[in-house]
Parts: C-alpha cells; structure tokens; sequence
C-alpha cells in the first residue's frame, strides 16, 4: 500500500494553515488513549511516539495522561507550532518510514489522524523497529458523524465518500498481532467561524485553488446559517473516534 506522488504532496499540505490546524482541529478523548495504550499500561516510565504528530492534538492528551511523548512530524511548520504551544515538548522532524529513534527504545506508536497517509509497508517494518518488546502500534482517527443531519449536508457538499471504515485505512501486518478495533464518542464545541475555519484546514481544501476554496467555504457557510441545528451559530460537532491496535509480536508468536 504505497502512497501516490498526489497523496504524499496532500499528506504534507496541512503545514500550509499550521496555525488554523492548532487552533481548530480537535484533540482525541482520554478513553481512547488509555484505550489504544491498555497492553503497556503497567509498564514503568511509559515512552509513547506521537507520529505525523502535526500541530500536537494528540500530544495534549498524551502529556495530560502524564506520559512522556516523543513527537515526530516530517513538516517543519507544523512541528514548529507543536513546539510552539507544547512547552518542552520532545520533537523530532521524521516520518513513519524513518524515525529518528534507536532501535526498541519506545513502548508505544500512536498515530493521530495520520496512519493513511503512511507508505504502510514500510512503515510497519520501522514502527517495529523502534518498539520495544510487546510495544504498541494504534491508529486514532476523529471522525465527524456523518448519520448527523447537518454533517451529512456538508459531506454532500464536498462530494465525498464517507464510507471508509478503520479497516480500509490500515492493514494487518505479519510483525503485529490480529487489529483489534473500538470507537469512541467525541465531540467539539464550534461555531460558524471556528467550523468553516476547521475546514480549511482539510487536506483536499487545501489542495484547491484559491477562488475554488473560497467558494467552497462560503457554500458552508451558508450551509451552516442556514441549518436549523446550527443556524444560531454555536453548536457541538459530534465526533466519533475510532482507536485500531495491535501488538509487536515476539519471535516464539
Ligand atoms: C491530519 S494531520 C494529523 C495531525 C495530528 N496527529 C492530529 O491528530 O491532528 C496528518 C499529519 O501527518 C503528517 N504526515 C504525512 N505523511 C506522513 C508520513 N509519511 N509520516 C509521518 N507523518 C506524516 C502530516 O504532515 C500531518 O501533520
């Protein structure tokens, strides 16, 4: 599962709006960390990877469940904001395929709305690599819940498919035991601005030209006014925040 020349320049857009990323995407439920890290919860001095970290949404959650995070980013600009608003925070420029760590030196891999933009057979080999025995690699993703009316209306709008399921997005590999999957649910407090600014911060918004991603941002936003859950211009945006691990497997599995 190899990335395209297209999807690797989408999956390093997001540096373009760093500061709109840090300000208004949202951060990953405590449940789901503890959820995604439960096989290493006993271990002593608990060191997690944040990878394709970004601007630190899941670094926060991370450093708040009091464990000590390393974050890797491959885009200078968003691993300068996550710097910027994560004091003394350990961060690294790398990506999935290279991660600038020795050898089983970490207990866990969390990824944060990230692992579909990894070269997955390379990534795997290298995920491994670093962890160390019976270490953890997870996939969080915060998935806006498209059965909510208003969601589905914006969805229509950029003529997406909502459909892909975790299991789409990340495939078993022979070093790592069976994935195991659960969801979780989450949610953000917006309103009409911080919404329509959330959604520049989309990889396929950014990719537009500008004229098209103006018209596009004022098509929700008219969407949003006009909506009778959103119309009076603060509302919850309902998450869900599915977690997929498994577990480096010994050489006797
Ligand atoms: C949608 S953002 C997620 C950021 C953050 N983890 C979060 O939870 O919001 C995806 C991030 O993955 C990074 N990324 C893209 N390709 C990557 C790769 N091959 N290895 C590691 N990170 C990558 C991007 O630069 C970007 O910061």
């Amino acid at each position: 599962m190899g990335n395209t020349g297209d999807e690797q320049q989408r999956g390093t857009s997001f540096g373009s709006n760093a500061a709109g990323y840090a300000e208004h995407r949202p951060d990953y439920p405590r449940e789901a960390i503890e959820w995604a890290l439960e096989p290493v919860a006993g271990r002593s001095g608990l060191t997690v990877v944040d990878l394709g970290a970004g601007t630190g949404q899941l670094t926060k959650g991370l450093r708040a469940a009091g464990i000590t995070v390393i974050a890797v980013e491959p885009d200078a600009r968003m691993r300068d904001e996550l710097v910027r608003n994560h004091d003394g925070v350990e961060a690294h420029l790398g990506s999935a395929e290279h991660i600038p760590l020795p050898d089983a030196s970490v207990d866990a891999v969390l990824a944060g709305n990230a692992f579909h933009w990894f070269d997955q057979e390379r990534a795997f080999p290298e995920i491994a690599r670093v962890l160390r025995p019976g270490g953890v690699v997870a996939a969080l993703w915060n998935d806006d819940d498209t059965r909510v009316d208003w969601i589905a209306g914006l969805v229509r709008i950029f003529g997406w498919d909502s459909t892909t399921s975790p299991t789409d997005r990340l495939r078993q590999h022979p070093l790592f035991t069976e994935l195991a999957h659960t969801d979780f649910r989450h949610g953000q407090r917006c309103t009409t601005d911080s919404m329509v600014a959330r959604m520049a911060t989309l990889s396929p918004v950014l990719a537009l030209p500008q004229e098209r991603r103006d018209d596009l941002l004022d098509r929700i936003r008219r969407h949003l006014n006009e909506h009778p859950d959103t119309e009076k211009g603060e509302f919850d945006l309902p998450i869900r925040t599915t977690v997929t691990r498994a577990e480096l497997r010994g050489s006797g599995d």
